[in-house]
């Protein structure tokens, strides 16, 4: 990250909103940028999808429109984030260059008419990118009002598939560049089955359509890394240009988080800090998350959590405002009266010190006609405008918390390439799926304030900060990952692996080794055999000391070598008698090697067996359905408690603490509001 940007000055909490100018008569905008200051909304974002306003032609330039606009800025006070316009190109532009459009795996082209149609590699794309963008800075940059940008909007957003020949083109280059020779590549991709040996580089393609869609995997893990290549070179080309016009103070962002893209060396390489889009109403969808969620809302603080990873202290360019919906898809209901605060509060509560809403007012045209604003049509005043007045007041009263970072002694490790293996192994999918959604609503439940990190991103400082990490399935495994993980454990980290851990090498083939594979030495543990739990086996438990327990999706008989102890053993089944747990120590920390996926029973079992569970118990006694989080430094700490239900909810404040929403010490039993939320100063 290159500067703390004048939003995110760890002084204050900040609120915005997304504005376009572009769909309102111009005689409304002087009254609604007042309207907004008056509201508590300083910032703005705008523009990020509209090239024609600034290009109507083929190298024609006109600036008026947003000059006119941007002067009212200037007179009213109004702050502007800038967006730049890539993610919707024009249709003179994809009329007569019609290999900038995006193609889909069956070879369909993806025409005009919604957004993110195009792909990364079109030469002409990037030229025309590169020409827009050095215009808009060119001339706006140096506005006063404008105080930094927002490059495209959404980057992988719609689609994160790329399937044209410019594409193809491009990741033939990023393959050569990376294997040099044609037989480290078939190496790598062991083409030698089913006979998909390359013999020129010609040959390659970005993934086309194959019988039943069975794509080589090492060759998809190629490509979806060459994916996150492609958008994090157009984001940097973007924002190589605007940093030579950029005024002293201003920042260059971008608004996440979508797949295939390594958010955290974009954000390293390119931007000032990550914005992350939240929509925690999702979870009310009527043709989304179908599968009943008992988080709900609550979920968001996972995506929170990821995004925190990236950058501590973030910005939220998009927060829920109003309901969901496009005119094709997507239902969700007005948030209730207070849930609007909450999830603001929520965000806040993991490292948001900007908070933009989305958006201003309800846009009356187009695919978004349902997806509500602050404002609806009529811009008359509203509950939700009511609200976001209120939570300006409450931002001011966070203002301590600002700068200050989540504070969590338990994470979650991860890193892309397995990630990214796992889409398209299905076997890996399902434990790592279940096992990182359980370890989340464990945690949630029980209290226990959890980070991700990505080792791919992590320095040993960084592991060092946590007492527990659980790396519930590294299938991928290399010898400078293991080394990481065997450094965090010497210095006394505790570390919990999960079944199917380190079966794998970088290019995500298999090792003929005994497993788990470069973790023996580690974890001294043996893998003899191992399989999924069959549909027919019933419960199969695990007995660890007094606990008893049920194992998940799959079972790896894990039994210790020399120096290992055997923890727990499977009580059920054929695998009745064999080893479920074994532990090393090694150097001053302790290794676990469990052989099966985390449910939410065990994962709760070893926080609390691990001495990690709930470390604000002293202080506070929660139901399960709030959320606790703590943002804070070495002198001062602060519990967000935030109720997610409707009903209110009782807590226990052990000692006198002062909360800074209502200025009032809490002790003993108080109760929540539904949708209510308390800052304590812990
Ligand atoms: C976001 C996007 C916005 C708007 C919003 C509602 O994903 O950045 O432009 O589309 O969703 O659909």
């Amino acid at each position: 990250m290159f500067q703390v940007a004048a939003i995110l000055d760890g002084k204050r909490m900040v609120l915005g909103t997304c504005y376009y100018p572009e769909h309102w008569p111009e005689l409304m905008w002087k009254d609604d940028l007042r309207r907004m200051l008056d509201t508590g909304i300083e910032v703005i974002r705008i523009a990020e999808f509209a090239w024609n306003l600034t290009e109507p032609e083929e190298g024609v330039f006109t600036y008026d429109f947003f000059d006119r606009f941007l002067d009212l800025c200037d007179e009213t006070g109004m702050k502007v984030i800038f967006g730049t316009p890539t993610a919707t190109p024009p249709a003179w532009l994809t009329e007569k260059y019609p290999e900038v459009l995006n193609v889909d795996i069956d070879g369909k082209t993806y025409r005009h008419g919604a957004r993110r149609h195009y792909n990364y590699n079109a030469p002409v794309y990037r030229a025309l990118t590169e020409r827009i963008v050095t215009k808009l800075a060119a001339h706006y940059a140096s506005r006063k009002c404008i105080i930094g940008w927002q490059i495209d909007n959404e980057l992988n957003c719609e689609t994160a598939e790329f399937h044209s020949e410019a594409d193809s083109a491009a990741f033939r280059l990023f393959l050569r560049d990376k294997y040099h020779t044609l037989d480290a590549l078939n190496k790598a991709w062991g083409t030698v089955f089913w006979n998909q040996t390359y013999t020129s580089w010609e040959q390659l393609h970005v993934p086309r359509k194959t019988v039943s869609y069975s794509t080589n995997p090492h060759e998809v893990l190629d490509y979806i890394r060459f994916v996150s290549f492609s958008a994090r070179s157009f984001c940097k080309l973007q924002c190589d240009i605007i940093r030579k016009y950029l005024k002293p103070g201003d920042f260059i962002t971008t608004n996440g988080m979508f797949g295939h893209l390594d958010n955290h060396q974009m954000t390293k390489e390119s931007l000032d800090f990550y914005t992350y889009d939240s929509y925690p109403n999702f979870a009310y969808c009527l043709d989304m998350y179908k599968d009943a969620d008992a988080l709900k809302d609550r979920r968001w603080s996972r995506n929170l959590m990821e995004v925190r990873s990236i950058c501590p202290i973030f910005g939220i360019m998009e927060q829920q405002s109003g309901a969901n919906g496009w005119n094709t898809r997507m239902e969700a209901p007005t948030p209730r009266p207070g849930q609007l605060t909450l999830w603001t509060l929520q965000s806040v509560a993991h490292g948001a010190d900007f908070i933009s809403y989305f958006r201003w007012r309800t846009a009356t045209m187009g695919t978004e006609i349902y997806w509500h604003g602050i404002l609806d049509y009529s811009g008359r005043e509203n509950r939700r405008i009511a609200e976001v007045r209120d939570v300006h007041e409450k931002m001011k009263k966070l203002a301590p918390v600002a700068g200050k970072k989540y504070q969590a002694k338990v994470a979650l490790l991860k890193d892309y390439d397995n990630e990214w293996d796992a889409e398209l192994d299905r076997w890996h999918n399902r434990v790592s799926w279940q096992s990182e959604s359980s370890l989340f609503a464990a945690a949630q439940h029980s209290h226990t304030p959890l980070d991700v990190v990505y080792l791919d991103h992590a320095t040993a400082e960084q592991l060092s900060a946590y007492s527990l990490l659980f790396a519930p399935h590294l299938s991928l495994m290399t010898p400078e990952r293991a080394a990481q993980l065997t450094a965090y454990v010497e210095n006394g980290g505790t570390l919990v692996l999960g079944c199917r851990t380190a079966y794998k090498d970088v290019t995500g083939q298999c090792v003929m080794d005994k497993l788990p594979g470069l973790l023996q030495d580690l974890t001294g543990a043996d893998v003899p055999e191992y399989s999924f739990i069959a549909p027919d086996a019933g419960r199969v438990t695990v007995q660890w000391g007094e606990d008893a327990f049920e194992a998940s999706v799959f079972t790896d008989l894990v039994e210790p070598l020399e120096g290992s102890v055997r923890e727990a053993v499977y009580t059920s089944d054929y695998y009745a008698g064999s080893g479920a747990l074994v532990s090393r120590k090694v150097g001053k920390g302790t290794v676990y090697y469990y052989g099966s996926a985390f449910n939410e029973d065990s994962a709760r079992l070893f926080l609390r067996k691990l001495g990690t569970a709930n470390p604000c118990g002293d202080a506070l006694v929660l139901p399960e359905t709030c959320e606790l989080a703590v943002r804070g430094d070495q002198e001062k700490r602060y519990a967000f408690v935030l109720n997610y239900l409707k009903t209110p909810a009782q807590i226990t404040v052990r000692r006198p603490m002062k909360d800074l929403l209502s200025g009032e010490t809490l002790s003993g039993e108080c109760t929540l509001p539904g949708y209510g939320a308390v800052v304590l100063e812990i």
